[in-house]
């Protein structure tokens, strides 16, 4: 007999598992199929960053709203996944720093001015928290509520509290088809077939031949991004260093995580020389000492981009019964507490904010991002 749970999960990243949590958590049946082993593609590449501010260029727009409600989200979280799975997500304090060496990326980062959480510092007292940072620069914005927190360890937590509370989570079990008629919805995997009420894709950049299945014309690209950490050898630092989509993190551990390269269309996860050369470069603009630091290790992987850069979180435009919550992008460690909130709220039939919902519901005019 085929075995019937209340929701089904495909795509056992940040995403999927921080859906499974949320869900089982509200008391549903839940069951997650991941193709691999859970938070090991995409999810294990990420910096960490809750860059709301940071990656939001300073525009308020509902990108913003949505990331300072996961900024906020993740407070509760953090005391809650310790008590529920016994792991530390390693929230880390500091927030960005993002440094300005010309007037006009001067003129661009204080367009938050007004906002209380960001704070221009002048060159002098940027030297004065952070000795490591290159005399050539005007000054940065100081964004302490953009902290960052350790990707694996958020996925890993959100899983096994998940499981705690009932979810079936099943690795190295790859969703081969999605059947859907009046009366269920089947998922056929390579350990079985199985029915469900509703049905969630959280598969990251490999969502797209979902949608197409499931009768949708979306497509997903990925955007790769390569990694190098270092042993930090001088101070550690009090802020994390962003500039032009290259950053510098601190981690406890003592390394320091650098990144990140902008290559669309690069479907293979795997870091090159060229793009460890063009991050060294970049970082080292920022901060001179990382050449003199040994390497730890170098990676790659792949963000899940829509046409204009938000994700997609909602049902399907004709089906119920079907959810999606993928094309993350740049920002899925910040979002997946307030994804997984959405989603579950929606198969709960709870209020969801509007403007959330139509920003991201699939099916909308992608205005192409320039
Ligand atoms: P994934 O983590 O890729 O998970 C999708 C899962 O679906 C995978 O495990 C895959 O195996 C599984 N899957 C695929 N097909 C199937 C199938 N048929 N059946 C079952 N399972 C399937 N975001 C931030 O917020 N802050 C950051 O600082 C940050 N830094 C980043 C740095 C880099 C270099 C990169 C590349 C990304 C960064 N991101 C960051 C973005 C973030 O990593 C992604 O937005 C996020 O991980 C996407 O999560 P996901 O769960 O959608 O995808
Ligand atoms: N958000 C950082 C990155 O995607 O590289």
């Amino acid at each position: 007999m085929k075995k019937h749970y209340d929701v089904a999960i495909i795509g056992g990243g940040i995403i999927g598992v921080s859906i499974a949590y949320h869900l089982a958590k509200a008391g549903k049946q839940v069951v997650l199929f991941e193709a691999n082993e859970i938070g090991k593609q995409t999810t294990s590449a990420a910096a960490g960053m809750l860059g709301a501010h940071a990656e939001g260029e300073g525009h308020e727009d509902v990108f913003f709203q949505a990331g300072r409600a996961s900024q906020a989200l993740y407070e509760k979280l953090k005391v809650d996944l310790l008590h529920e799975s016994g792991i530390d997500i390693r929230t880390s304090a500091g927030g960005i720093m993002k440094v300005a060496f010309t007037e006009e990326e001067k003129q661009a980062l204080c367009r938050m001015q007004h906002l209380s959480t960001f704070k221009w510092l002048d060159a002098s007292s940027v030297k004065k928290c952070m000795p490591q940072v290159t005399d050539h620069m005007l000054g940065a914005g100081l964004i302490e509520e953009d902290v960052h927190v350790e990707p694996y360890a958020v996925c890993r937590a959100l899983w096994q509290a998940a499981v705690r509370y009932g979810a079936d989570v099943k690795e190295c079990t790859p969703v081969i088809e999605v059947k859907r008629d009046k009366e269920a919805l089947t998922v056929r995997t390579t350990k079985g077939t199985f029915i469900c009420d509703d049905l969630t894709v959280a598969s990251g950049v490999w969502s797209g031949r979902f949608f197409e299945e499931l009768g949708l014309s979306h497509s997903l690209y990925p955007v790769k991004g390569e990694c190098v950490s270092v042993w930090n050898n001088g101070p550690a630092l009090a802020h994390t260093i962003y500039h032009d989509h290259c950053y510098i993190v601190q981690r406890d551990s003592g390394k320091l995580v650098i990144g990140a390269t902008m290559k669309p269309n690069e479907w293979q996860a795997v870091p090159t020389l060229g793009g460890m050369e063009a991050v060294i470069q970049k970082a080292s603009q920022l901060m001179p000492s990382i050449k003199e630091m040994p390497i730890e290790e170098c990676w790659a992987g792949l963000r899940p981009a829509t046409n204009d850069r938000h994700p997609y979180i909602g049902r399907h435009p004709e089906d119920k019964r079907i959810l999606f919550a993928a094309g993350h992008y740049r920002n899925g460690i910040l979002l997946a507490p307030i994804t997984g909130e959405i989603i579950r709220d929606l198969i709960l039939d709870e209020p969801v904010k509007e403007e959330w919902l139509h920003a991201f519901r699939i099916g909308r005019k992608e205005a192409l991002f320039v």
